[in-house]
């Protein structure tokens, strides 16, 4: 059977170098970083461009970007190519937030194919690096595209599509509309990679059947749970991966965020990130109100060692 391949989803506010290098560490074959502004990027923002900062052992690593000028799609991803020489780059098409939607970008762009083929053609001659398109299946039930954009993808050069099983209607809770993918795996000559669902074993193998894929992307799947790199890997593709024990992925999350990011830029996110590794069992409520509350590493540590203590089971 072939290789299934496995990655990181981009998740804006989670997908960064510390929880990137997590999941890499765990088992993901690729990942994605946060989506960046091509226009931002063309603009020289300083902020932007930290978002493109990552370490060696992350690759392969794909640079997600969003806009709709190819002018600066072209730019940012020359620019960033020259500073960083990523692995690749994926054009959104996928997000819903209005913001961007407003200007014509992410998954607005669903309603000009056209101009998706254009983006792509421009990102191709603008670097070495591949370059990947992430998709819904359509704006809403009644404008379901996703096989036309993805050829159009792929006649701008694209070397992968990603399509999330749901419209930008159905947000982030519709369920997985197998088929679409499937559809579009079978057209298309360049491989497709499945999105949306994916959350243990039965999920996964769920997906493999019904698209045909070999490419899965996981998103919230491994918020709280970077371990799902090493299950997936030991339960489909039968490796022997030894599995990380919870407390230390979270001392290890902790640490490399703290070492990548100023403590004050760390910490509110971190509140936001870790809260994912205490759930469903006995004190995660009181081990996720202290987090919140936490105004230092020290503090938040201290929230993980009693979290874990005197409970072998977890
Ligand atoms: C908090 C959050 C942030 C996200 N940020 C991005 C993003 O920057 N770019 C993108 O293409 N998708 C983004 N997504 C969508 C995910 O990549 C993914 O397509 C979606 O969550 C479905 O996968 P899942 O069911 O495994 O979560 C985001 C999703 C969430 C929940």
């Amino acid at each position: 059977m072939d290789k299934i391949r496995l990655s990181l989803a981009p998740i804006a506010g989670f997908s960064d170098r510390a929880f990137r290098t997590l999941c890499k560490e765990c088992g993901a074959d690729l990942v994605y970083t946060e989506m960046i502004s091509a226009k931002a990027v063309a603009f020289g923002d300083k902020k932007t461009h930290a978002l493109a900062d990552f370490a060696p052992v992350e690759r392969p690593i794909i640079f997600q970007v969003f806009g709709r000028e190819p002018e600066d799609l072209s730019r940012a991803v020359a620019l960033l190519y020259e500073r960083c020489e990523p692995d690749g780059f994926d054009l959104n098409c996928g997000c819903p937030v209005p913001k961007v939607v407003k200007s014509g970008e992410g998954s607005e762009l669903m309603r000009e194919p056209k101009r998706i083929e254009k983006l792509v053609r421009a990102m191709v001659a603008a670097s070495p690096a591949r370059v990947s398109v992430k998709l819904r299946t359509g704006i809403d039930d009644a404008h379901k595209n996703a096989l036309i954009c993805a050829r159009a993808a792929e006649d701008g050069g694209a070397s992968l599509v990603t399509v999330h099983g749901r419209t930008r209607a159905g947000m982030f809770s519709a369920p997985i509309d197998y088929d679409t993918i499937a559809s579009v795996r079978g057209a298309l000559s360049i491989p497709v990679c499945a999105n949306g669902g994916i959350r243990d074993e039965q999920s996964a193998r769920e997906t493999i059947e019904r698209t045909g894929c070999t490419e899965l992307m996981i998103a919230r799947g491994a918020l709280g749970d970077p371990a799902i790199f090493t299950k997936l890997q030991n339960a489909l593709n039968g490796e022997n991966r030894r599995l990380p024990d919870p407390k230390t992925l979270l001392l290890r999350h902790l640490s490399l965020a703290c070492a990548y990011k100023p403590l004050r830029q760390a910490l509110p996110e971190l509140r936001g990130q870790l809260q994912f590794y205490f759930k469903n069992k006995s004190g995660s409520a009181r081990a996720r109100e202290r987090l919140m509350r936490s105004q230092s590493r020290e503090e938040i540590r201290d929230v993980i060692e009693d979290y874990f203590k005197d409970d072998l089971s977890r």
